[in-house]
């Protein structure tokens, strides 16, 4: 039995637009012929109490929200009964009644992205989630059901739907969560959630949740994802199965250190969106790295049959480029020495040292060897695994005269490294061994 009867002032288009947690969402129209949701909650028991609390929480969030904090779809039109505005408890004569929303039309994210997903569509996505939970965090406010199926393209932007667990401060969450109930998605669920019990702060359960989300996104499982914490070793579960020729160093970090087991451990909302917004722009400066061969095609391809490129903004092949350190280059550090550059040999080393052990990046440097243009100079030559198969050549290194020079990038040279001693100060060594770690993934282009 239908109480209501209609939705007056909507028109019903479709009642199986989708299905939910607690009924049927239907698709419906206004006068004006403009498409909305209409999400319907039902009573049909003693035992749908709590669920029309929580709509109801549902409903005087978003009410409240929705034009404060951007990022939320929001809630046109509310049927609630006069019996359900004030505490009531089951009676057989509620059995039946309806209460229901109306919301905004939204594209569900996983519509929007569509078969070929892209990547940095992807990661957009999860830099505008991110800002409208770091926003929610900053005032206390959790999520608690962050899936795929609840987020959604809108409004030129992205936005979180279905609010049905959201707790912030005002509200007595005890009332509508047991002491002993598992809330939220199997699939995203944080450990400390599943567990049961009340999270004193569920805000690092969001963060894990959107870590798996993103996970489930990148890999085509819009409803499932791996146990646990993410590990970029194992392969089963390693987004570098899904992407190829893609740096991916940088996203295994965030996803390790959103899915920490311990919340405490966990990246906060504000330094995953940080994280995400530094692999945004390494995916959009990729575009400007080519391989070898591509950089051979343009160069046949250009008008003046020559293709100027800076060798900075290349990439070769991982295994080649070892078997060429193994093969032709023969450490020189005792021919330098003997020439009386003991202080600039030590130099190169300490930078290579320091680049190879103790930088997130991963390197591939050579020994001392000469410049290739002057073999009486004594340099390096500094690559950095890009992708799963390719790395990518950073610069050359020649340390001479009290200066140590970086041809390729658009970097100063370290000049005078002597302290008043006349000693080498390893200080200002380390300062410009910090600058070739933060553009080494970068193109020149980028950099100007
Ligand atoms: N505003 C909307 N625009 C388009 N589809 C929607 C909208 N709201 C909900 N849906 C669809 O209905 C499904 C269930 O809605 P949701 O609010 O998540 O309900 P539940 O709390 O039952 O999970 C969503 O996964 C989505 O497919
Ligand atoms: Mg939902």
């Amino acid at each position: 039995m239908n109480k209501t009867k209609d939705y007056n002032p909507y028109v019903v288009i479709d009642r199986n637009f989708a299905f939910g947690g607690n009924g049927n969402l239907y698709l419906v129209k206004d006068e004006n012929e403009i498409k909305y949701v209409l999400k319907i909650l039902k009573i049909h028991s003693a035992k749908d109490v709590k669920k029309v609390k929580r709509f109801l929480n549902e409903i005087k969030f978003v009410e409240e929200y929705q034009d404060e904090i951007q990022g939320i779809i929001p809630i046109r039109f509310t049927y609630i009964p006069e019996e359900l505005k004030s505490e009531f408890e089951f009676t057989a004569d509620l059995k039946g009644t309806e209460l229901w929303y109306v919301m905004d039309l939204a594209e569900p994210i996983a519509e929007k992205l569509g078969e070929t997903r892209d990547l940095e569509m992807i990661i957009e996505s999860l830099i505008s989630l991110s800002q409208t939970l770091a926003e929610l965090h900053s005032h206390i406010i959790v999520h608690r059901d962050i899936k795929p199926s609840n987020l959604y393209y809108y409004k030129d932007t992205w936005a979180f739907g279905d609010f049905g667990l959201v707790a912030y401060p005002e509200i007595d969450d005890k009332n509508l969560t047991g002491k002993d109930e598992r809330i939220g998605n199997y699939a995203t669920i944080a450990p400390e959630m599943r567990r049961g019990g009340l999270v004193e702060d569920a805000r690092p359960a969001d963060v894990w949740s959107l870590a798996k989300t993103l996970w489930m996104l990148i890999t085509y499982n819009d409803s499932s994802c791996f146990e646990g914490s993410y590990s970029r070793n194992v392969e089963e579960i390693s987004v570098s199965r899904y992407l190829k020729g893609v740096p991916t160093d940088l996203l295994h970090n965030i996803l390790e250190c959103a899915s920490r087991y311990e919340p405490k451990n966990r990246v906060d909302i504000k330094e995953f969106l940080r994280m995400l917004e530094g692999y945004r722009d390494l995916l959009s400066d990729k575009k400007r790295i080519f391989s070898y061969k591509e950089l051979q095609v343009l160069s046949h391809q250009s008008e003046e049959g020559r293709f100027f490129h800076n060798s900075a903004d290349r990439t070769v092949a991982t295994d080649q480029l070892i078997k060429n350190f193994n093969l032709i280059l023969e450490n020189q550090e005792y021919y330098f020495r003997t020439q009386q550059l003991d202080d600039e040999v030590d130099i190169l080393k300490y930078i290579k040292y320091k680049l190879e052990f103790f930088s997130l990046n991963s390197y591939l440097i050579s020994p001392i060897i000469g410049h290739h243009r002057n073999t009486s100079l004594p340099a390096i030559r500094i690559f950095v695994r890009y992708t799963d198969t390719e790395a990518k050549f950073v610069s050359d290194v020649v340390c001479l005269d009290k200066k140590v020079h970086l041809y390729q990038h658009r970097i100063p040279s370290m000049e005078n490294y002597y302290d008043e001693d006349e000693r080498v100060d390893y200080t200002v060594v380390n300062d410009f061994v910090k600058i070739i770690d933060s553009i080494s993934m970068k193109s020149n282009e980028s950099l100007r």
